[in-house]
């Protein structure tokens, strides 16, 4: 983006797509995205990038990140910015500790990063909050909140709890969830949901949903039916507030990872319920940078 230091020079004007919000995605198999090799002053020189969404005036970015076998960043460092994660593959240690696939951290701007490296390799669910440029030595006084970290949560193996929505509960076939974080200040929150299967000829119709908030999610296993077309896993959705949708349904039921922005996730449902578009076409809202994509294929049983 341009600009310039007070004292002269050419003021130029942010470009329209640098100026746009965080666009409408739902949705695209991560899958068809390609890898961009990271280079020095991003967030993990040496490791590959698959972008699936991106704020430009925040740098906030949803990324799946792939560190090669023996990956390193031997040297002390900070992020000036949150990253959330789940790992979907390998291992992945910060300092002492280390993650295996289904682990999730949360880990708060300007946490001391002694080093980090990958033996195995791995493919790691990121999100960066804003700035996520690796920056070497120790973090202003201040910016780092310990009381906002969560070191490690191992998610296969935390008990699931029943879902809070009561049209969820009544609706869904053995529906679970599993909340991993809650903003104490915001209300954002980070969980996972998993639904069993449904027979179509049984669950027809159901309810049309809006949230005020974003929703964002990444689907791990399963399938799921909407009227934009048919997710299969690593299919990724980043839903601005105040976007109708549904009605879904699942054939094989499904895992999905989920994460709410900008405040407490709470749910209008509509008063009918409309005909589930079981198998309809792939019909997605996607940015330029993604709608490029479409039509590339991909192995649908492999998340990556
Ligand atoms: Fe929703």
């Amino acid at each position: 983006m341009g600009g310039t230091a007070a004292g002269g020079g050419i003021i130029l004007k942010p470009s329209e797509s640098e100026t746009m919000a965080r666009p409408h995605i739902e949705y695209i198999q991560n899958q068809v995205i390609p890898w961009k090799k990271l280079a020095m002053g991003n967030s993990r020189p040496g490791a590959e990038g698959r972008g699936l969404s991106y704020d430009p005036d925040t740098q906030a970015a949803t990324t799946i990140m792939r560190y090669p076998k023996g990956w390193r960043l031997s040297d002390a460092h900070y992020l000036p910015c949150d990253e959330e994660l789940l790992v979907l593959e390998g291992d992945l240690s910060v300092g002492s500790l280390t993650y295996h696939a289904g682990d999730y951290a949360y880990l708060p701007a300007g946490m001391p990063r002694p080093s980090m490296g990958s033996d195995g390799g791995a493919v790691v669910l990121t999100f960066f909050e804003g700035d996520h440029g690796t920056v070497f030595g120790t973090a202003p006084v201040g910016m780092y909140d310990p009381a906002r970290l969560i070191a490690k949560i191992e998610t296969t193996k935390m008990a699931p709890v029943a879902p809070s929505d009561p049209y969820v509960a009544a609706v869904a076939n053995k529906a679970e969830r599993k909340v991993l974080r809650e903003d104490a200040k915001t209300g954002e929150r980070t969980w996972m949901v998993a639904f069993g299967p449904e027979d179509p000829n049984k669950l027809t119709h159901g309810k049309i949903e809006t949230h005020p908030i974003v929703e964002e999610f990444f689907l791990l296993e399963g399938d799921i039916h909407m009227p934009c077309g048919v997710l299969t896993k690593g299919a990724y959705c980043w839903r601005p507030g105040g976007i109708e949708h549904g009605p879904v349904g699942t054939r094989d039921g499904f895992n999905c990872f989920f994460r709410c922005k900008g405040g407490p996730m709470t749910t209008k449902w509509s008063d009918d319920a409309p005909q589930i578009p079981w198998d309809a076409p792939y019909n997605p809202a996607l940015p330029d940078r993604l709608r490029a994509f479409v039509d590339t294929p991909y192995d649908a049983d492999a998340l990556i």
